[in-house]
Order: C-alpha cells, then sequence, then structure tokens
C-alpha cells in the first residue's frame, strides 16, 4: 500500500502509539474503554495517518497499488468529510474508517466504499471497528447506498474475518502485476545474446 519514500513505508511505532492503553480487569481480561465515534475533525488529520502509518508498514501491506501517505488522508477529508470517522477515548485516536460512495454511469444504485478500517492493534478485539462500520453503513444508507464493498489482502486475516462477520460474500479475485521496463529489456538482450551464441556454436564445422 505505499511506495519507495512514501511515509507508509515507516514503521513509526513510538510516534503512534496511543499512551491511554485499555486498561485490565484484576482477572487479567481486558476492561473495554469507553469509545466515541464521531466524524473527523481538521485536528485529526495527523492523527489518523500517524496510527495508519501504524498498521500499513511495507512488511504487512507489500501491494504498492493503494499508498498510505498524509495526501491520502487530506485528500479523502476534503472529498468525502462525512465519510471519514474516527474513534477516540480519552483524547486518543484509536481507530478510523474513510470511504465513499461511487455511482456508475447508466446505473440509478449507489455503492458504498470502505476504503481504509483501522484499529490500533492495542485496541483491537473490543468492538472498535464494528461500531465504526455501523456509523459508516448509518451514513451510507442515508444517502441512498445499496450495497458496500471493501477490498484487502487475500491473507488479511482479521480483516476477512471481520467482513465475514458483518455480511460481506462473494470475494472476486484480482491479480495485480508489475512491469519494469528497463529489466524487461534487459532480460530480452540476454535471451537474444543467448540465442545467438547457441545458433553460432550450431554451425561450428566439425573437423
Ligand atoms: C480488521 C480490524 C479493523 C478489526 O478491528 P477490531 O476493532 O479489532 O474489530 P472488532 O473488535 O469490532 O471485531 C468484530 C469481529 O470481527 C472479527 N475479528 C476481528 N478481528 C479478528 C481477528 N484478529 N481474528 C479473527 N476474527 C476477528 C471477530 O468476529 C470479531 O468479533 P469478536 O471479537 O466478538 O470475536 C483490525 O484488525 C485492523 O485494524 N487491522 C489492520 C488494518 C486492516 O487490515 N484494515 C482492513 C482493510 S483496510
Amino acid at each position: 500500500m505505499s511506495n519507495d519514500g512514501a511515509a507508509g513505508q515507516r514503521n513509526n511505532n513510538e510516534k503512534s502509539r496511543p499512551s491511554a492503553l485499555p486498561n485490565h480487569e484484576e482477572n487479567g481480561s481486558r476492561k473495554k474503554p469507553e469509545f466515541e465515534i464521531r466524524e473527523m475533525g481538521v485536528d485529526d488529520i495527523a492523527a489518523v495517518f500517524h496510527l495508519g502509518e501504524q498498521v500499513f508498514t511495507a512488511d504487512k501491506t507489500p501491494t504498492l497499488y493503494r499508498t498510505w501517505d498524509e495526501f491520502e488522508v487530506i485528500s479523502m477529508f476534503n472529498e468525502d468529510t462525512e465519510y471519514c470517522l474516527v474513534a477516540e477515548t480519552e483524547g486518543q485516536i484509536v481507530g478510523f474508517a474513510m470511504g465513499n460512495v461511487v455511482t456508475k454511469k447508466k446505473s440509478a444504485w449507489k455503492y458504498g466504499y470502505l476504503v481504509w478500517l483501522v484499529v490500533a492493534p492495542e485496541f483491537q478485539r473490543l468492538g472498535v471497528a464494528s461500531r465504526l462500520f455501523h456509523k459508516f453503513e448509518d451514513k451510507m444508507i442515508e444517502a441512498g447506498v445499496r450495497i458496500f464493498m471493501i477490498d484487502t489482502e487475500a491473507d488479511n486475516l482479521p480483516a476477512l474475518h471481520f467482513f465475514r462477520a458483518r455480511g460481506f460474500g462473494s470475494p472476486q479475485q484480482h491479480i495485480y502485476m508489475t512491469y519494469n521496463p528497463v529489466a524487461t529489456e534487459q532480460q530480452k538482450e540476454k535471451k537474444r545474446s543467448l540465442k545467438g551464441k547457441k545458433s553460432g556454436s550450431n554451425h561450428k564445422r566439425v573437423g
């Protein structure tokens, strides 16, 4: 989800680690903190960016087709403010959801595309994403959306479990390919020279 030099490559755990860690009960189980789910404001942009940076590291999300960088947050906030939501506890942003409404030519249907859904690792499995998704869903339905879409890596099991539990299904396979013109030309050149050597040796006279 990030390319060379983009901020998404850096694993900036220290900067983005929330200080309001979930409390633990005496029996060791986690006590659910109170979360507020609200629309994202301009002052949340930096926190959202750093939280995404913590989660979308190059090793976890090695595909390049979607890039996590500050421009992604700013442009989604700018274009689809009402579909940018945050989860907050004790003044800390611990999760966010961002998406948009997709319309197609010659179709009356509106699609709700949830582009990013993230919960800080320390606050996962506490229902934060569920609450973010519910609010996102309500807003989208209000806007006339009939079908929701998401995309994620095929091996992102937490996300797949999460979305299946929310009713998502019919996964479609999609292959991403890359092409490097310089490397391809070098390979072709190598093949040509090997072929040349071979055909040269075939014509060698014996004796
Ligand atoms: C996917 C993600 C958003 C889920 O957030 P979350 O706040 O932990 O989710 P919830 O607590 O609301 O989970 C609701 C249900 O989803 C399923 N689920 C969530 N995380 C799961 C996991 N790691 N393993 C198995 N099931 C999981 C469970 O059914 C869970 O219910 P339960 O806790 O009662 O069993 C979170 O793991 C995350 O931020 N991942 C990294 C970013 C990402 O991949 N985003 C999706 C693509 S943009």
